[in-house]
């Protein structure tokens, strides 16, 4: 066993919708050699269950991988309701263990979400908070859905992703926030490439010393 497969290393990723968590969270995953989960899917599976008339709570406590890899994961109907899903407490707490049990694996992992600096992994070494205007955003999804063919509108793409910020901003439990020791990265004006640059750069020093720690 090599001293990269033996560390432990967590880099923990939040912010709003399509800010470029996704994105940023994978380029350190490919270029660290870490682990990569995207917890918005746990959400979304969930979402998918109840809109097919299961009990939220239930499906979240028997969640099991091979769940998460359905196509309608990305509708607008279930990117809706896994916000609204993500309110309820007995939700979040099924979804904890399966989301710190990731975490801490051998060999390091990275985690994008909501909570991910505040609640799932506050001991992360690396704490990342990707933002960007609401209307950049917007922007962003829309581009998306044209490319793959919907016919959706700005205006509508815009207020979807306004509400969801809102009930991920406002909820009682795990609200979206920076964690307080969170790098702030505001994509905005920045390209794919740049923002992830930062991202690397950010999370260098404490990828090195971890290996030295642990050799
Ligand atoms: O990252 P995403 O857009 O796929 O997330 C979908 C929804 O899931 C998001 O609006 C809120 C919820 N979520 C959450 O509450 N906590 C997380 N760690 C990840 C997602």
């Amino acid at each position: 066993m090599s001293v990269y497969d033996s560390i432990r290393f967590t880099v923990a990723i939040d912010g709003p919708a399509a800010a470029g968590k996704g994105t940023i969270a994978r380029g350190l995953a490919d270029h660290f050699g870490l682990a990569y989960l995207d917890t918005g899917l746990l959400y979304r599976t969930v979402a998918a269950k109840a809109l097919g008339g299961h009990d939220p709570i239930t499906a979240a406590s028997e969640l099991i991988p091979s769940d998460m890899t359905s196509q309608t994961l990305r509708s607008p109907q279930v990117t809706q309701m896994a916000s609204k899903v993500a309110v309820i407490p007995e939700v979040r707490a099924a979804l904890l263990v399966f989301q710190k049990n990731f975490a801490s694996q051998d060999g390091g992992s990275v985690l994008d979400g909501r909570d991910i600096g505040t609640m799932i992994c506050p001991e992360a070494q690396i704490k990342i908070f990707i933002t960007a205007s609401v209307e950049i955003r917007a922007k962003r999804r829309f581009g998306e859905l044209q490319n793959s063919g919907s016919k959706t509108t700005f205006k509508k793409v815009l207020k979807d992703i306004k509400e969801r910020d809102k009930r991920d901003i406002t909820r009682i439990e795990a609200p979206l926030k920076p964690a307080c020791d969170a790098y702030i990265l505001d994509t905005s004006k920045l390209s794919i490439v740049t923002s992830l640059q930062k991202a690397i750069d950010f999370t260098s020093e404490a990828y090195v010393k971890a290996i030295k720690f642990n050799h």
